[in-house]
């Protein structure tokens, strides 16, 4: 194994690409016109909250006492990334959505303990924080190349680098619950399409509990979650030349037991009129009328390996956290 001294530094190992989208995708401005000007419910998609300080703001969320989905992938990942180390023996790893890629970190320790020098491409978003933390992985694992892509899962998967070995895609954080079911289906129907007979898929999704719990974990005491709803408009004040003032907006998220979702709000807290600048709109709001920022699909086994089998993926190692809590599933070409 190359050691600091004998392969290549840290920086070497470090790189960083923009992707382009394979299929046309939405703009903030052509999001904002059909979201916010053009439709009452108003709603944005969830891809916005992460600039920078968004993607900080996340990773705090990971840390609160009630948002237990992080605490429990990680702990599920720390006892059988062995096994799926040694059972997938990926080349690439490539992970949807890496934010921090703090919980990858065990398929890391499990590769060096395997012997296992894998090529880890996380790609997300946010330019930012891939670069961040990915200066953290190539300087705590010295073998680790790491080839940040910045881009768009729902522009497509077709102009991803197609690799000839074996690959790992990892799905983390419970994040196919932000999607809707017929991005759900697209986006993994994408991925299946793109996976050659010995690949894998890693995907991470959150289980239907005790909706009291749920709502603890969004309804965070330290308001670390507010923030990081109320932090969208300092998104739109920023990229829309927008005047939304966030102490005028209230984070709401409440438990939907019909769709068996999280639905993440800010809400109007009084009549008022918002600029969008660049759009040349002025638009109202009443008293308590609310923006559909997010939601949080919660799953059960059973639905779970439903949309896998609908996207042409099937089920071989199902990994689950006492009580049913979170499911880590490993899957492969249906
Ligand atoms: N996988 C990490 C982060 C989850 S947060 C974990 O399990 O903790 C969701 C991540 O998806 C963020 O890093 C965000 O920047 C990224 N993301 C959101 N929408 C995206 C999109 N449309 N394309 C690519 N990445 C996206
Ligand atoms: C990234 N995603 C899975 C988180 C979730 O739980 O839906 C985003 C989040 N929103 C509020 N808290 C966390």
């Amino acid at each position: 194994m190359n050691t600091a001294t004998d392969g290549p530094q840290a920086a070497e190992r470090l790189e960083c690409r923009t992707i382009p989208p394979a299929r046309p995708v939405s703009t903030l401005e052509e999001d904002a016109l059909a979201g916010l000007v053009n439709s009452r419910p108003r709603s944005l998609p969830p891809k916005y909250f992460y600039d920078a300080r968004g993607s900080d703001l996340f990773d705090r969320i990971c840390d609160t006492p009630e948002y237990y989905p992080t605490r429990v992938e990680d702990a599920l990942l720390r006892r059988h990334a062995a096994h799926i180390v040694d059972t997938v023996h990926p080349f690439h790893i490539v992970e949807l959505g890496a934010g921090t890629s703090r919980k990858t970190r065990r398929l890391f320790d499990a590769c060096a303990a395997a012997g296992c020098r894998s090529v880890y491409a996380p790609f997300d978003v946010c330019r930012e924080v891939m670069l961040e933390h990915g200066q953290g992985l190539v300087a705590d694992y010295d073998w680790l190349t790491v080839n940040a892509l910045v881009g768009d899962y729902h522009a497509g998967l077709d102009h991803l680098p197609a690799f000839a070995e074996t690959t790992l895609y990892v799905f983390l954080g419970g994040t196919i619950g932000n999607f809707s079911h017929d991005e759900a289906v697209a986006f993994l129907t994408d991925l299946a399409a793109r996976m050659k007979p010995a690949d894998r898929l890693l995907l991470g999704a959150d289980r239907f509990k005790d909706p009291a719990r749920l709502h603890a974990a969004y309804n965070d005491a330290a308001g670390v979650t507010a923030a990081f709803n109320l932090n969208l408009l300092n998104v739109l004040n920023r990229e829309l030349e927008a005047d939304f003032d966030p102490a005028a907006f209230a984070h709401h998220a409440c438990f939907n037991p019909f769709k068996r979702r999280i639905e993440m709000y800010l809400a109007s807290l009084r009549p008022q009129q918002v600029h969008l600048g660049r759009l040349e709109h002025v638009i109202e709001f009443d008293e308590g009328e609310a923006i559909l920022t997010e939601i949080s699909r919660k799953f059960t086994y059973p639905a779970l390996v439903a949309l896998l089998e609908e996207s042409g993926l099937a089920v071989l190692t199902p990994y689950e956290a006492d009580g049913g809590d979170y499911s880590l599933i490993l899957a492969g070409r249906g």
